[in-house]
């Protein structure tokens, strides 16, 4: 889909079900790499990415089958560990099967990932932990050459908090020699998700959800069935298009606690919830109230909505001040709601949003999957 047209000024109402974890399935898909028996993923959405990684998978020689939301992979043998350019650079999550192929087959070439819409994003921490677990390691003409005996367990110190890094080495290491712990690693609820499938699968992974990982390398892994996390950035989007639109929508699937952050602002801004068992409603009645916010990892508010609640902002009754701090480049929506008619500031990697009376429809540029998300529903305010 190349264009989405969107007439504007209609009020949500409905109920909607969350879909699988974007961000804990890739991982997972690559978890299906360190056992030669099946793993039987359910609630797993159906997406782009998610395709891109089975054709990834399908490349070294694993098998992959789909029934509904349940995905069956089985990597009985892994013919060619090998990521090429031309599937990273469509997808940088491809960097996840690193960890994996090098502690099963003792060697991987996986493409170094480049820069990216949002920022540089380099994988350095990925290569320092698994050198610091005694990998072999050679950057050569823009892929990663990894080879090893075996892993080895070790304490490594991430020095800036990163997600797939984390994940990356949590996954090389059920297979190390001896244990290793993860000390600074990223806390977000998708890294416990993997920790509880790579659990299911016979791994020692305790710690996942603090920012100290430890995990008891084991001979080998066996097969297991896990059902994907409910994504927690669609249920914060449709969440945030139900506030904008001054709705009353009701989310199914959902965990609420993923995303205590981001509902915190919502309610801040005028949104009333209302969280039951595995649901959300959300509803507007008041006018919006501009909250100020900053981004940060996991348990803070996430980057990956930054852009949606810049969106709710545009009309919200005074000034908002949001400063992003993960992404040096995340600020691409700023242009494209301007062209709406939001009065918005940048200096820095901080925004000034004074809310205005209404925006207008207009052709705007999507650029990074969120940021593509918030013209969308800032348009609802055009009545
Ligand atoms: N960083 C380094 N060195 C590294 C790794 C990261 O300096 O080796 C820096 C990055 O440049 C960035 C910061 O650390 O400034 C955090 O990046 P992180 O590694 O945590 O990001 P990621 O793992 O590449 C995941 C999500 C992103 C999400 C970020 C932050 C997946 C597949 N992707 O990316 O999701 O924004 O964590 O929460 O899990 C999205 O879904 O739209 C998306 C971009």
């Amino acid at each position: 889909m190349d264009k989405l047209l969107i007439d504007g000024g209609v009020r949500l109402e409905g109920e909607i079900r969350v879909s699988g974890a974007k961000n804990a399935a890739l991982p997972i898909l690559c978890a299906a790499l360190l056992t030669p028996e099946p793993l039987v993923l359910s609630n797993v959405p159906r997406l782009n990415d998610v395709r891109t990684m089975q054709t990834l998978l399908g490349q070294m020689g694993v098998k992959a089958e789909r029934d509904d939301g349940t995905l069956t992979i089985e990597a009985g043998h892994v013919d060619w560990p090998l990521a090429p350019y031309e599937l990273v650079k469509t997808m940088r999550a491809s960097i996840l099967a690193l960890g994996p192929l090098v502690a099963r087959c003792g060697e991987a070439r996986v493409s170094l990932p480049g820069g990216c819409a949002i920022g540089l994003r380099p994988v350095d921490q990925h290569v320092k932990g698994l050198l610091a677990m005694g990998a072999e390691i050679d950057l050569d003409h823009g892929y990663i050459d990894a080879k090893v005996r075996r892993l080895a367990g070790t304490r490594f110190v991430f020095d800036v908090v990163t997600v797939t890094g984390t994940e990356n080495l949590m996954m090389a290491a059920t297979l190390a020699d001896g244990v290793t712990t993860l000390e600074n690693a990223a806390r977000e609820p998708e890294v416990v998700d993997l920790a509880e499938c790579l659990n299911a699968m016979g791994a020692k992974v305790t710690g996942a959800g603090s920012d100290r990982i430890a995990i008891e390398g084991v001979e080998r892994l066996h097969g297991a069935s896990h059902a994907i996390m409910p994504d927690r950035i669609e249920t914060g989007t449709f969440l945030v298009a139900a506030a904008a639109a001054g709705g009353d929508v009701t989310l199914t699937g959902a965990c609420a606690a993923t995303l205590e952050a981001v509902l915190d602002k919502l309610a801040e801004a005028g949104a009333t919830l209302t969280v039951d068992d595995g649901s959300i409603r959300v509803a507007r009645a008041a006018p919006l109230k501009s909250v100020s916010l900053r981004t940060a990892p996991y348990p803070a508010f996430p980057t990956d909505m930054q852009a949606q609640l810049m969106a709710l902002m545009t009309l919200a009754d005074d000034t908002a001040v949001i400063t992003e701090t993960i992404f040096e480049n995340r600020m691409m929506h700023v242009q494209e709601l301007k062209r709406l008619g939001a009065d918005i500031e940048v200096e820095s990697s901080t925004a000034i949003v004074k809310g205005v009376r209404a925006l207008t429809g207009a052709n705007v540029m999507a650029t990074d999957l969120r940021a593509s998300a918030c013209p969308t529903f800032a348009l609802p305010h055009a009545w």
